[in-house]
């Protein structure tokens, strides 16, 4: 895809930062184990989103910090063969399913690249700029969303999709008070994947970062649905101290979380149970905004 080549955005140039290593190094095999949570879990708040999504048949459309690439590939179904989605992510892991996922589904209007959203993407290529639970990671959200604004011709329309707070988020924030109960929380200097899930949840906050990122007609809409944590009681609590806040504050602890491991365990197990239990697994609610804006026509 011409687009692809259109950016110098290739790490042997830039050198990674600190955040893309962590995601390489040390989320992507978390984030693999745990495929089914993350993008079959979350699929009920997609199946919430999409239809709202101001995409069209023929659009060209950037998806930033695409993951797994799903949200990609169902872009490229339908802005359709006269459209083209291009997917952007800075991990390899990511990238090399999406492509095999893409191979698979037989769509010849999608492709993928590896770059830092906070470096450089693409500009002026794109009709509709995406990005879900990607930009909440930027350490630098302003310059990120910035170069998301660029991407876009003039006019062009974007949405990125953020966790609002964590007590509308019992999914991710549940496990992380369970396991302070027996753990300190992170020190200063953990290595993170960047500011983390609920970095954007405050709608002042951001509306007035996307406003100095240049965008305009901005607007937030909160949508709330339930997501699957596990498909039973141990996948979930193997899932929460792999990911996530309770993830981080398990794995900055080291030597001190394994030996209190099974303590931790048992209390989350007891916590989990008492969730809502579904047919494949355990439910719990999440809230996010929806956060469309647009690229001034001049
Ligand atoms: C929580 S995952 C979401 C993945 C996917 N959008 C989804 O909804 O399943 C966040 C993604 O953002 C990517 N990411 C984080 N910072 C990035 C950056 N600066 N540039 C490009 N991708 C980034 C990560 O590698 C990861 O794939």
């Amino acid at each position: 895809m011409a687009i692809q080549n259109a950016i110098t955005n290739n790490p042997a140039e830039t050198g990674d930062t600190e955040f893309v290593q962590f995601w390489n190094e040390v989320l992507a095999p978390k984030f693999i184990r745990f495929r089914h949570v993350l993008v079959d879990g979350l699929t009920r708040h997609s199946e919430a989103v999409f239809p709202r999504l101001p995409v069209r048949q023929g659009d060209r459309v950037l998806d930033v910090g695409c993951g797994f690439g799903d949200t990609a590939i169902k872009l490229a179904e339908i802005v359709g063969p006269e459209g083209e989605v291009v997917g952007i992510d800075c991990c390899d892991a990511f990238l090399a399913a999406a492509e095999a996922d893409l191979a698979q589904t037989g769509l010849t209007n999608a492709g993928f690249m590896r770059g830092d959203a906070e470096v450089a993407l693409p500009e002026g290529a794109f009709d509709f700029v995406f990005a879900r639970f990607g930009t909440m990671f930027f350490a630098n959200p302003v310059a990120g969303m910035r170069n998301m604004r660029k991407a876009l011709r003039p006019g062009g329309r974007m949405t990125h999709i953020v966790w609002r707070q964590p007590a509308d988020n019992p999914w991710l924030s549940m496990a992380k008070d369970v396991v302070l109960q027996f753990l300190p929380p992170p020190g200063d200097g953990a290595r993170t994947c960047g500011p983390g899930p609920f970095s954007m949840a405050d709608e002042e906050t951001v509306r007035k970062m996307m406003e100095i990122a240049g965008y305009t007609a901005i607007t937030f809409e909160r949508v709330d649905a339930p997501v699957l944590i596990g498909h039973n009681v141990q996948d979930a609590v193997d899932f929460q101290l792999a990911i996530g806040p309770a993830g981080e504050v398990f794995r900055e602890a080291g030597e001190m979380a394994e030996q209190r491991r099974g303590e931790i365990e048992a209390a989350l197990a007891d916590a989990i149970r008492q969730q809502t239990k579904a047919e494949d697994g355990i439910i719990m609610s999440s809230s996010s905004w929806v956060i469309s804006a647009r690229n001034p026509e001049t």
